[in-house]
């Protein structure tokens, strides 16, 4: 039945400011699928794409229409809609989604130019990551979940001096004034998509130490939307029910601050929700299993695969926190999400008819 059936790309949408933790995301979610993504062979050496057996991710600043220079002549950021081309992100995510191949334009990061396109084939799950997934409403339509990563102002503000003063030697003023420059757009056009995702990744300081500005503990909560066809969300415990937990004790070690978990029903942009949270971080990775072990409706395929897959990639940032927990928690319910939704196109031939 499926082999005469077209086929059907599965269609995920990761939204974030740039600098947030997209790409590591991204290597967390095609890891839980098995295998690394890596850049088409062949191709542009500067293309933005990503290819595994399983998953194609495409990056949305390529459907930039203004390249840097044009941007600047007509003073719009890249946040604005009016340099990007949503009516061709839109027919190409369909084609794809639909099982037809695209000429996709490259947005060249280097020389800030539009490159020759690349031809993609339809995957079997299409990741469209970027700063606009959810902003045109043909293209939010497409999704089959959709992801926004959450990353307050002070954390965002940490992460970026570490990578670009540290890494890249840029002064404080500058960072300063590159994320004030932004803000406004931000505002405007990113962070207002996070109302239509099926689950937000909310990073925030930590609550376990007073007045803390360093950004390094986090506070990371995990919101997810109740009544998502094939979504159930993950739980502590007792589902529904509204839980703290401090497991330090004589299973998990936990030096200063500490670890402290909460679990609660919740509304969101007027939809139900239910939140998990994580405040504080792993002392050793190991003991996540621990965790684990009181946490339901994971997904997983055994055991301890949250913890096997947080161990397998222990030197991506966030590892030791809720970010790297709950970008693989996420991971596993995407995984979970495709293989109903394949399971169910197979008994049901006359759906896919109709699409
Ligand atoms: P994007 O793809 O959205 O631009 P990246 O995944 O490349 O973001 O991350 C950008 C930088 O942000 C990383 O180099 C790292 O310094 C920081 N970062 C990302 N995720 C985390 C995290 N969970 N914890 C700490 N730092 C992080
Ligand atoms: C990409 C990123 C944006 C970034 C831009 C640089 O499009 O996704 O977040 O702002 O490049 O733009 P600029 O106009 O500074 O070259």
């Amino acid at each position: 039945i499926i082999t005469c059936a077209a086929q059907q790309t599965v269609v995920i949408g990761l939204a974030a400011d740039s600098g947030c933790g997209k790409s590591t995301f991204m290597r967390r979610l095609t890891s839980v699928f098995g295998g690394a993504a890596e850049p088409p062979k062949g191709g542009n050496p500067d293309s933005n794409t990503l290819i595994s057996d399983m998953t194609t991710v495409i990056c949305l600043d390529d459907y930039h229409s203004l390249d840097r220079t044009g941007r600047k002549e007509k003073g719009v950021t890249a946040l604005d809609p009016r340099a990007n081309d949503f009516d061709l992100m839109y027919e190409q995510v369909k084609a794809l989604k639909s099982g037809i191949a695209v000429e996709k334009p490259i947005y060249n990061h280097v020389t800030g130019l539009l490159d020759a396109p690349e031809l993609i084939q339809p995957p079997k799950i299409l990741v469209i990551e970027g700063l606009h997934p959810m902003f045109d409403e043909r293209v939010r339509e497409l999704l089959d979940f959709s992801i926004y990563l959450d990353i307050s102002n002070e954390v965002k503000f940490a992460w970026k001096i570490q990578r670009d003063m540290a890494e890249r030697g840029h002064s404080l003023e500058s960072i300063k004034a590159s994320i004030e420059a932004r803000k406004p757009d931000f505002d405007a056009f990113i962070d207002p998509q996070k109302q239509y995702a099926d689950a937000v990744i909310e990073v925030l300081p930590t609550q376990l130490i007073p007045d803390d500005n360093e950004g390094k503990v986090l506070r990371v909560r995990l919101i997810m939307k109740e009544g998502v066809k094939y979504f159930s969300p993950v739980y502590l415990f007792d589902e529904g029910s509204t839980i703290s937990w401090i497991p330090c004790g004589r299973k998990l070690t936990c030096s200063y601050p500490g670890i402290k978990f909460n679990y609660e029903p919740d509304t969101y942009f007027d939809h139900e929700v239910s939140v998990l949270e994580m405040d504080g971080q792993f002392d050793r990775l190991d003991e996540l299993i621990y965790v684990e072990s009181h946490l339901s409706n994971l997904s997983s395929k055994f055991y301890g695969e949250v913890t096997q897959q947080m161990l397998k990639h222990a030197d991506f940032p966030g590892s030791n926190n809720g970010t790297g927990l709950f970008q693989t928690i996420v991971g596993l319910k995407i995984r979970d999400l495709y293989e109903q939704l394949i399971a169910n196109k197979a008994t049901a031939p006359a759906e896919i008819a109709k699409v």
